[in-house]
């Protein structure tokens, strides 16, 4: 009797243990919504989120899922634009697009073939509890390739690793809008890195 009842407790205690160790895995914001969040909490919360990022996006085959991480990043923090559904997000640059891209310039921008753009993405739930929200992909191919997306290729990984399914045309109706840009958006002002003001 004896003997099964502490075996009875060691197995409740290590429930307890389970349970107790996921929820400490939550990444939680101390709001529900992305805006309310100070700079801090906004850094603290991917701190918590960023190997889980990463884990998600490469349990499938994309390759730029395997090698965006070692990029140039593009910001200082994750920031929340509201396009890409209200996420946080940041952006990094492959090795061809890094020296155009972080010059943000506003005007006759024509960014060179091979150039990819990948960002992350991080969602509050409910009572701030962050989930991982799909990598977003821009890459630019040879002048004739996409004509219709002013040559990017959007594509998409979503957390657990597979493509994300959408038409071109969903991405670039709204980034066409930066078209002095060659449709490139970047990150907020404020946490541009080099970011004078
Ligand atoms: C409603 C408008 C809108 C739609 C639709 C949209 N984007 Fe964006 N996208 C933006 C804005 C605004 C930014 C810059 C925000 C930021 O990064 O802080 C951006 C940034 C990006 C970037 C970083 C490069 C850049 O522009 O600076 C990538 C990559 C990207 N989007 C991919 C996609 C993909 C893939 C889709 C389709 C699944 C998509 N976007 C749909 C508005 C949009």
């Amino acid at each position: 009797m004896k003997i099964l009842s502490l075996a009875a407790a060691a197995l409740a205690a290590a429930m307890l243990l389970s349970t107790t160790s996921a929820h400490a895995e939550d990444c939680i914001a101390p709001s529900a919504d992305p805006f309310d969040l100070e700079e801090a909490d906004v850094v603290t919360l991917y701190e918590c989120m960023e190997a889980k990022m990463l884990a998600g996006y490469t349990k499938g085959e994309d390759p730029v899922a395997a090698v965006y991480r070692e990029w140039a990043v593009t910001a200082t923090r994750p920031a929340v634009a509201g396009p890409h559904g209200e996420r946080l997000l940041l952006t990094f640059a492959n090795d061809v697009a890094a020296e155009q891209y972080l010059k943000f310039e506003y005007e006759g921008v024509e960014m060179p073939v091979g150039s990819v753009l990948a960002k992350e993405s991080v969602k509050l739930g409910k009572e701030g509890k962050a989930r991982i929200g799909p990598l977003f992909i821009m890459t630019k191919v040879a002048a004739g390739e996409a004509d219709e997306t002013d040559n990017w290729v959007y594509s998409g990984v979503q957390p657990n690793g597979k493509p994300m399914k959408f038409k071109q045309a969903f991405c670039h109706d709204c980034h066409a809008a930066f078209s002095d840009q060659d449709a490139l958006a970047y990150p907020l002002e404020e946490v541009r890195i080099g970011a004078t003001n």
